[in-house]
């Protein structure tokens, strides 16, 4: 090898890796993390991408310098020359590849089994994900139903999934996880909130028509607030009065993350506005609360115009108690009448 070459080699490579290295750095491609596990998640992230910057450059270089300089002239048909390999260079090219995944694979190790250690006093939250929506409930707290994941920081939290329909895939970008959810089996994930604040909860896996909307927020809260709020929302499912109990249905089952209802202060537009029950009732030729059980029951029977079929879950009815199917059409007959 000339001396000219490895000079040659290193300039490219040089140039290649700092290219790589500039646009790695500009660009913001990771959140501000808000846990003590995406704390971990990120350097790790951050040691594989300046190895594989590293292996870009040095394979940049060899790629360009060898177009430039073992081109064959225009003329040239003959044959290249034989090579019978080269022992050193292939045992260099094997071994640093080796090193580098092993060290890869150690390190992701150290961070996984350190993620996976459950702190002490663990929170459990169970999450249910449905099309197209979230609902987190608290067994530790009489099975308390939320729509909005709220957590306490600094404490260590057990997110357990199941999904009422396909396969969902929850996903907070501050908490640098995601998990799978799937029709059949649990799945889990740890979480320890450390920083204040609203973060996005984002389905990440295409589940249908309503993919797009299957949001809700994740709250991190200090421990004192979050006592507050898990002791006042459970004071108020322990003590529904009848009007309450139907617009807590209405929240718990997410109704509102496709439906617009002035009283419960919902405002998506996914599928029809259940202010206007009455009329989509008369253009179904029903009455007012048999049309609202049979659309929360069977979905598919009449579809109102410009919405698609199945777009509302025809499982959806089946997930709720008898009680909870009268509490909820109870509220919707009630409040569509008021809008
Ligand atoms: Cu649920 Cu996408």
């Amino acid at each position: 090898m000339r001396r000219g070459s490895i000079a040659s080699l290193i300039g490219i490579g040089v140039v290649a890796g700092g290219i790589a290295a500039a646009v790695a750095l500009a660009l913001p491609w990771l959140p501000t993390s808000a846990s003590a596990e995406a704390d971990r998640i990120q350097p790790l992230f951050w040691f594989v991408i300046v190895i594989c910057i590293v292996v870009f450059a040095v394979v940049m270089a060899v790629i360009l310098y060898s177009i430039v300089y073992f081109r064959a002239a225009p003329d040239d048909d003959s044959d290249g020359p034989p090579i019978h390999g080269h022992t050193g260079l292939e045992i260099v090219w094997t071994l640093i590849p080796t090193v580098l995944v092993t060290a890869i694979g150690i390190v992701s190790a150290i961070v996984l089994g350190r993620n996976d250690a459950l702190g002490a006093n663990v929170l459990h939250v169970n999450v249910t994900a449905q099309q197209f929506a979230w609902s987190f409930s608290y067994p530790d707290a009489n099975g308390l139903t939320s729509g909005t994941l709220r957590l306490p920081k600094d404490r260590s939290v057990l997110l357990t999934f199941t999904s009422k329909d396909v396969i969902h895939s929850f996903w907070v970008p501050e908490f640098s996880q995601k998990q799978d959810t799937v029709p059949g089996i649990t799945t889990r994930v740890h979480i320890t909130p450390n920083r204040l604040g609203t973060f996005p909860v984002i389905c990440t896996e295409l589940c249908g028509l309503g993919h797009s909307v299957m949001r809700t927020q994740a709250i991190v809260m200090s421990p004192a607030a979050f006592d507050k709020w898990l002791h006042s929302q459970a004071k108020a499912v322990a003590s529904p009065s009848s009007g309450v109990a139907g617009a807590a249905v209405f929240k718990n089952n997410q109704c509102g993350a496709c439906h617009t209802l002035k009283a419960a202060g919902a405002t998506a537009t996914t599928g029809p506005d259940l202010d206007k029950l009455p009329a989509l009732a008369q253009g179904a030729g029903k009455p007012l609360e048999d049309f609202v059980r049979q659309s929360i029951v069977d979905p598919n029977a009449y579809v109102a115009k410009g919405y698609p079929r199945n777009v509302m879950p025809a499982t959806f009815g089946k997930a709720l108690s008898k009680q909870e199917l009268d509490a909820l059409v109870q509220y919707l007959v009630s409040s569509s009448k008021k809008g």
